[in-house]
C-alpha cells in the first residue's frame, strides 16, 4: 500500500519504518529541512533501539524515503498518518495547531479519495476538526473529492517502540466507514498474527482510549508511590507489598514498580490533558488531578531524602547522580525526575557529577556548560570526590554493584536509590546509608 507520515519525530519514525518494513511503499514527511536532510544521510535524531538499522534497511529497499515536500506526500500515500506533536498549551491542554495545519496541508494538495488518519495523541473530538479543516480546504479549491478521518491511536513505549509497534497487544481503529475498516485491515494484515489484534470502535472512544490507557497506567504507579510513602511511615517494605498484590491475578505485577515518579513524553502530559478535557465538560477530574499531584510529589523525594541524610545542608556538597534519563534505554529527559532532583541540588548549592548511558548530549543540551555540573564518561567518573551517590533511572550498567567500593569511593557512605535496584541488607552491610523508595533505612 501507499502510506505518507506527517511528523518524523518519534512516532512517526517508528510508524514509516515498520509499515515499509512490510512491504508498504512509505513517504515520511516534516517541516524541519536539517532533519529531513539528516534522515537522508542516514543519521536518525532519535535513540530507539533497532530504529537506525529498520530506517537505513528500508531507505536501501527503496520503500521509505523524507521530504519536507508536502504536495509529494498528499499525491503518494492512500494512507495518510498524521503523527506531529501535540504539545501542552499553557493551561494543559494538548495544543492541536500542528495536527490541525497537517489536516489542512493534506486539504489543500487533495485531489482524490484518502484516508487520514490521526496518530497523535488527540483529546476526543480532534478528527472532527481534521474532517472540517479539510473540508473547509477542498471546498476553496471546488475540489469534490471524499474522504475519511479515523483515529489509530499508538500505545508505543520508549525504548521498546518497535516490538510495541510490530507484536502489540492491540490495534485500535476509529471508525464508522466499511472502506476505512477494509483498508485499514490491509494496512495491519501483517502485524495481525496468531488473533485478530484489530478493535474497530467509534471513532471518539478510540480517541478516549488511548488517554484512559495512559491515566490507567500513571495511576497504578501514583498508587503505588502513596504506598510507598506509607510503608515508610509505618515501618513497612513496599516491595514485599508489591509481591503481596501483585500476585493477585486481577492486579497483576506489571506496571506497580514505586519510584521517584513517573515521567516522559506522555504521562504527565495525557493525565493533564485528559484532567482539562474532563473540566471542560464540567466534570472535576478528582483522581487523575491525585495522580498528578501525588506524582509531582514523588519527583521531590529523592532531594528530600538526601537532604534527610545532610541535615538539610547540602550547600558546598558533590553529589553523583546516576541515571539522567526518565526511564533505561532512552536519551529521554522529558518530565524526568532527574531534573527535579538537579535543579533543586542547584538551588541549595550543590554540584552535581552526573553519568547516563544514553542522555549525556541531551542534558547538556538542555542544561548547557554550568560550573555547578559535570557530565562525567563513566559511572565511576562521576564518583570522584562525590559526598553521596544519587540514582535516578534503573539502567542494566547500574545492576551490578561492588558495595565496599562504592562506600570508598564516597565521602559520606549516602546513596539514595530512587528505583529500588538493590538489597537494604547488602547495602548495610557494606557500611552505606541506602535510602530507597518506601523501605525505609
Ligand atoms: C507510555 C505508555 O507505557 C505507552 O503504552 C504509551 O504508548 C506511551 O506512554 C505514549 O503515550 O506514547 P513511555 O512514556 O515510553 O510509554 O514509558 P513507560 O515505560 O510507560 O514509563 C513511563 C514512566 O513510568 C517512566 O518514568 C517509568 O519510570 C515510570 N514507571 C513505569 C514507574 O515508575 N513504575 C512502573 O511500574 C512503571
Amino acid at each position: 500500500m501507499k502510506v505518507t507520515v506527517f511528523g518524523s519525530g518519534y512516532v512517526g519514525l517508528v510508524t514509516g519504518a515498520c509499515l515499509a518494513d512490510v512491504g508498504h511503499s512509505v513517504v515520511c514527511i516534516d517541516v524541519d529541512q536539517e532533519k529531513i536532510d539528516g534522515l537522508n544521510k542516514g543519521v536518525i535524531p532519535i535513540y530507539e533501539p533497532g530504529l537506525e538499522e529498520l530506517i537505513l534497511k528500508n531507505v536501501a529497499a527503496g520503500r521509505l524515503s523524507f521530504t519536507t515536500d508536502a504536495s509529494v506526500g498528499v499525491a503518494h500515500g492512500d494512507l495518510q498518518f498524521i503523527a506531529v506533536g501535540t504539545p501542552p498549551d499553557e493551561d494543559g491542554k494538548a495544543d492541536l495547531k500542528y495536527v490541525l495545519a497537517v489536516a489542512a496541508t493534506i486539504g489543500r494538495y487533495m485531489t482524490d479519495y484518502k484516508v487520514i488518519i490521526d496518530k497523535s495523541t488527540v483529546p476526543v473530538g480532534t478528527a472532527d476538526k481534521v474532517k472540517a479543516v479539510i473540508a473547509a480546504e477542498l471546498e476553496a479549491r471546488a475540489v469534490k473529492t471524499g474522504f475519511d478521518v479515523c483515529s489509530n491511536p499508538e500505545f508505543l513505549k520508549e525504548g521498546a517502540a518497535i516490538e510495541d509497534f510490530t507484536r502489540g497487544a492491540r490495534i485500535v481503529v476509529g471508525t464508522d466507514s466499511e472502506t476505512v475498516i477494509g483498508l485499514m485491515r490491509k494496512c495491519y494484515a501483517p502485524f495481525n498474527r496468531n488473533h485478530d489484534k484489530l478493535m474497530f470502535m467509534d471513532v471518539r472512544s478510540a480517541e478516549l482510549t488511548k488517554y484512559a490507557a495512559n491515566a490507567m497506567l500513571a495511576t497504578k504507579i501514583s498508587f503505588m508511590n502513596e504506598m510507598a510513602n506509607l510503608a515508610e511511615l509505618l515501618d513497612a517494605d513496599i516491595e514485599q507489598v508489591r509481591l503481596g498484590i501483585g500476585s493477585d491475578p486481577r492486579i497483576g505485577y506489571d506496571f506497580i514498580y514505586p519510584g521517584c515518579g513517573y515521567g516522559g513524553s506522555c504521562f504527565p502530559k495525557d493525565v493533564q490533558a485528559l484532567a482539562r478535557t474532563a473540566l471542560e465538560v464540567g466534570h472535576t477530574p478528582d483522581l487523575l488531578l491525585a495522580v498528578e499531584s501525588v506524582n509531582n510529589r514523588q519527583k521531590h523525594e529523592l532531594f528530600r531524602k538526601l537532604s534527610f541524610a545532610f541535615d538539610g545542608d547540602l550547600a558546598g556538597k558533590t553529589i553523583a547522580v546516576w541515571g539522567l534519563a526518565f526511564k533505561p534505554n532512552t536519551d529521554d529527559m522529558r518530565d524526568a525526575p532527574s531534573r527535579v532532583l538537579l535543579e533543586s541540588l542547584w538551588d541549595a548549592g550543590a554540584t552535581v557529577q552526573a553519568y547516563d548511558p544514553e542522555a549525556m548530549r541531551e542534558c547538556k543540551r538542555i542544561y548547557g556548560s554550568r560550573p555547578d555540573l559535570e557530565l562525567c564518561a563513566s559511572r565511576e567518573a562521576a564518583l570522584v570526590d562525590a559526598d553521596a551517590l544519587v540514582i535516578c533511572t534503573e539502567w542494566k550498567a547500574f545492576r551490578t554493584l561492588d558495595f565496599p567500593k562504592l562506600k570508598e569511593n564516597l565521602r559520606y557512605p549516602v546513596v539514595v536509590d530512587g528505583r529500588n535496584m538493590f538489597e537494604p541488607t547488602d547495602m548495610a552491610a557494606a557500611g552505606l546509608m541506602y535510602y530507597s523508595i518506601g523501605r525505609g533505612i
